[in-house]
């Protein structure tokens, strides 16, 4: 998600400085970048000259320090809950008074960030969608103490990167995952009880209701450990059964097979196994 986040603000026009905790992680994210970038030329989506000029605008660094001029800082780090209140009083400390702190978070409440800072109204959500730089959206997650200057400069900073925003209170799952995931889960439990197959769950709502990608196919891509993870945030702070893991979901996670990235989720990719396509 970082390195999407990169790629669309230095392709706004944006000076862009990736913080990252070793320089290896780093490179590996220019790569992505670069690749991705390849791509949006490839498809008329970037020009070549546009693309070089981006490039320039993104610098990399281990050092928070290196933070310090940025007005605004977008937080990507992983989904736990220590090393994101850790990293806001850091930038707190690094950042000068004016500068907006966002949190892509999926899940954890922005309020516990927020809070970490002495700067809780300059303090938001901004949670992009995977692929950063294809998905129109953006869902920012506005706190009890947000102030209405800090929502309305992010939703410039956010529209000037070509992206729609909706808005969202600070609650488990903000919008769209509060309903993309008992919907991923309940195709899941649809699977375990024999119900019907995944190739055919997937065709369903990929033609049935012209998804892009059907339930498994998108559990793949988004991973299931990430998906797992978001619906134990949502059963913790619920309590409904609907927001509560498949078991065959939790067992999949607990072997490896955690999607794309592992080359094994509901599709097995190492072995040459693709999921159905919408044609
Ligand atoms: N830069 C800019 N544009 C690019 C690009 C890039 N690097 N790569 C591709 N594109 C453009 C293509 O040119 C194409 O544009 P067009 O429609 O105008 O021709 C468009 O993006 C689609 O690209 P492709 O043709 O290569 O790919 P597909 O048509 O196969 O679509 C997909 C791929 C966009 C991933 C599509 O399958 C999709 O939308 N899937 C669902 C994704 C989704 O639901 N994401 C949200 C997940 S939930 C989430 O992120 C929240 C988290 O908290 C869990």
């Amino acid at each position: 998600m970082g390195s999407g986040i990169a790629e669309v603000c230095a392709r706004a026009g944006y000076v862009t400085i990736v913080r990252e905790i070793e320089d290896a992680l780093l490179a590996k994210g220019r790569g992505r970048i670069e690749k991705s970038m390849a791509t949006a030329v490839e498809r008329g989506k970037l020009a070549d000259a546009e693309r070089a000029s981006a490039l320039g605008r993104l610098s990399g660094t281990t050092k928070l320090e290196d933070l310090a001029q940025c007005d605004l800082v977008i937080e990507a780090a992983t989904e736990n809950p220590e090393i994101k209140r850790r990293t806001f009083a850091e930038l707190d400390q690094v950042c000068p008074p004016h500068t907006i702190l966002a949190s892509n978070t999926s899940s954890i409440p922005i309020i516990q960030m927020a809070t970490s800072t002495k700067r809780p109204d300059k303090v938001l959500g901004m949670h992009f969608m995977n692929p950063v730089p294809v998905m129109r959206l953006i869902e920012y997650v506005r706190t009890l103490t947000t102030s209405d200057e800090t929502l309305e400069t992010a939703r410039t900073f956010g529209e000037s990167l070509g992206k729609r925003i909706i808005v969202s209170k600070d609650r488990a799952g903000f919008i769209v995952n509060f309903l993309l995931i008992p919907y991923l889960t309940e195709a899941v439990r649809m699977l375990e009880q024999g119900f019907a197959s995944k190739e055919d769950i997937d065709v369903g709502m990929m033609l049935g209701t012209s998804y892009p990608m059907g339930p498994f196919t998108l559990l793949d891509y988004v991973g299931l450990d990430t998906t797992l993870y978001i619906a134990d945030i949502l059963f913790d702070e619920f309590k409904e059964s609907r927001f509560a893991a498949p078991t065959l979901l939790r067992q999949m996670v607990a072997a490896g097979y955690l999607g794309r990235k592992t080359g094994r989720g509901f599709y097995d990719y190492s072995a040459g196994e693709q999921p159905p396509s919408a044609r």
